[in-house]
């Protein structure tokens, strides 16, 4: 009986374009939409004729969100009720990209949950982390908890998994791969991952906040197949025209190396590191990112080519 209020709920909040497509006529809050990831999410929505408003905590966030075509602008910071709730008034649907390793990153998912039920908000696209219920790793944990609030809120949730993202790769590493010609992580290089592309991801949560179909669903999203850091270094030297080459490093010499002195984060990569260093991350099923967006998933080799081809 409530998936039918909320699916009714939903479709009331769209029009039909000129083209008689379904449109909704509030605005689509994207939280996070100056974020590494989140900056995909806006062009998709406006490309499909929505209207966004952008959720950024700073400067530069907001800069970020202009630049993808944002004007709607709301300053919050998710610890910030009072500028949440502005945020979240009049809008019709929410994305949320959680923040990472933060003790509250949990408390913080739940209540923006609570305060988009309260505020009237239809849908809800929540980007979340494959496998949740791997406990061991705290970016993972920490996002059952808001699953289970939007389960329980009456919202026509679509719940995202995605895989490791590619444009990991691009934000974190790519610069120093071009400056030291080494792809170095803490985890074991010869263990294999699934992967996808954010914009994948970002494509598939805009039709679920302008499309009927993906509501009230969980998906995992990647692309085909898993592979490991030395497949992808010999991706960027075939893409660069040079070698690269990998090794794994230790956790603490990495952290020494990469992370300020906060044991929030250094414990949360040396939780990664177990996990991947025994398991890498299985999966790579692209049936349903293959599915829903109807062709083939963009690929990593098509990714680091992109990379190479913007570098040179
Ligand atoms: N990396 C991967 O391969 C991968 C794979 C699957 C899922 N994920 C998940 O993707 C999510 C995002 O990762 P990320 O590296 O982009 O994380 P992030 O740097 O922490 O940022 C995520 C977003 O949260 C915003 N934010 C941070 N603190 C905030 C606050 N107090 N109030 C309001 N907004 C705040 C950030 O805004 P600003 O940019 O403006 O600071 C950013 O847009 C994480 O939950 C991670 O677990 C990552």
């Amino acid at each position: 009986m409530r998936k039918d209020v909320s699916t009714k709920a939903a479709e009331n909040s769209l029009m039909r374009t000129a083209k008689g497509e379904k449109m909704p006529k509030k605005s689509i809050l994207v939280v996070g939409a100056g974020g590494h990831f989140g900056r995909y999410i806006a062009p998709e929505l406006l490309k499909r004729g929505a209207k966004v408003r952008a959720m950024v905590h700073h400067d530069q966030a907001a800069a970020v969100a202009r630049s993808t075509g944002v004007t709607d602008i709301a300053r919050a910071d998710l610890r910030d009720e009072a500028a949440v709730r502005r945020a979240l008034d009049g809008v019709g649907g929410v994305f949320y990209i959680p923040p990472k390793f933060l003790s509250d990153e949990a408390a913080l998912g739940v209540r923006l949950v609570e305060l988009a039920a309260e505020a009237g908000v239809e849908r809800f696209v929540l980007s979340g982390v494959m496998y949740p219920f791997i406990t061991d790793m705290c970016n993972h944990r920490e996002k059952l908890p808001v699953e289970l609030a939007l389960i329980k809120s009456g919202l026509a949730f679509t719940i995202l998994h995605p895989t490791n993202l590619m444009q990991s790769t691009g934000v974190f590493f790519w610069s120093k791969v071009l400056d030291t010609g080494e792809y170095i992580e803490p985890w074991a290089q010869d263990k294999k991952s699934g992967y996808v592309d954010y914009r994948d991801v970002a494509e598939v949560a805009a039709k679920a906040l302008t499309e009927d179909g993906l509501q009230f669903g969980v998906f995992d999203l990647s692309a085909a197949g898993v592979i490991s850091r030395e497949d992808i270094v010999d991706m960027m030297s075939e893409a660069l025209g040079r070698a690269i080459s990998t090794r794994t490093q230790s956790i603490d010499e990495w952290n020494n190396q990469n992370m300020p002195p906060n044991q929030i984060l250094r414990s949360a990569f040396a939780g990664i590191d177990r996990f991947y260093s025994n398991y890498g991350f299985p999966g790579g099923n692209d049936l349903v990112l293959r599915t829903i967006l109807g062709r083939e998933p963009r690929t990593m080799r098509a990714y680091i080519n992109e990379l190479a081809a913007q570098s040179n």
